[in-house]
């Protein structure tokens, strides 16, 4: 199966690629995941990156483009992936066609996840992610059991530094601006489902599973 996962800040693309992984047994490639790993090493991209990312911008479209086609060249991609947070902007939109058509694949389906916008700023500057395995946690929706400890692999959890409020408004901004113009690119393709990310955890999983069982046909 090969999946996008699309939608604003917050609406709750890691949380539910967290669940697609542990069902279907695809990886997930999340460029934001990427970036802050590259941050975190010190290497020259993350430090390009960093640049853009404390300000809520796009990093740009060649640098992301770049990465995202040698991973999904990788041994573990062959048989599925989840897309999380790429393409972000129509060029990157066009780029990820063409290298779909060179490895003979067509995606299986386009989820747009999205949910009322105070609801996005509440749950973004209250997240707490896993530094290990990079699950995403809150304080409030999504307490851990253990306070700064992730369940899954009791990695210590730590706040983004794009989580704070003014740059999340910049990344909704972004978002509108940038992103928002892919979902009719998508609609007009026939693999779009509109995905309603306003319920609990579960209800959405339960959703897109229902829409991945319907597109698998
Ligand atoms: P990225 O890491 O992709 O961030 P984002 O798109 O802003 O999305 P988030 O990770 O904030 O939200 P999410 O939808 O994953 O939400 P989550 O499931 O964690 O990108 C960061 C930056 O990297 C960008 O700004 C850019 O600079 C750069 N970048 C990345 N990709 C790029 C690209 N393609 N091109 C250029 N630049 C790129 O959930 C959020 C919180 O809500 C959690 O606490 C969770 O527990 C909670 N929650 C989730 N679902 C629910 C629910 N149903 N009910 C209640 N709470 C919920
Ligand atoms: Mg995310
Ligand atoms: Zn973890």
């Amino acid at each position: 199966m090969y999946i996008l996962l699309m939608g604003p800040p917050g609406a709750g693309k890691g949380t539910q690629a967290e669940r697609l992984i542990r069902e279907y047994g695809i990886p997930q490639i999340s460029t934001g995941d990427m970036f802050r790993a590259a941050v975190k090493s010190g290497t020259p991209l993350g430090k390009e990156a960093k640049s853009y990312m404390d300000k809520g911008a796009l990093v740009p479209d060649s640098v992301t483009v770049g990465i995202v086609k040698e991973r999904l060249a990788q041994e573990d991609c062959k048989d599925g992936w989840i897309l999380d947070g790429f393409p972000r902007t129509t060029a990157q939109a066009a780029s990820l066609d063409s290298i779909l058509h060179e490895m003979g694949i067509s995606l299986t389906a386009v989820l747009g996840i999205n949910a009322n916008r105070e609801d996005l700023v509440k749950r973004v500057s209250g997240r707490l992610v896993c530094r290990k395995c990079s699950a995403s946690f809150h304080r409030d929706f999504r307490p851990p059991k253990q306070q700064g400890v992730c369940d899954n692999c009791g990695g210590e959890l730590y706040q983004r530094a794009d989580d704070n409020e003014k740059t999340i408004r910049s990344r909704l901004a972004v978002y509108d601006e940038q992103t928002k113009p892919l979902i009719d690119y998508y609609k007009m393709s026939g693999c779009y489902v509109d995905i309603d990310g306003d319920q609990s955890m579960d209800e959405v999983f339960s959703d897109i599973k229902g829409s991945l069982a319907k597109a698998k046909k």
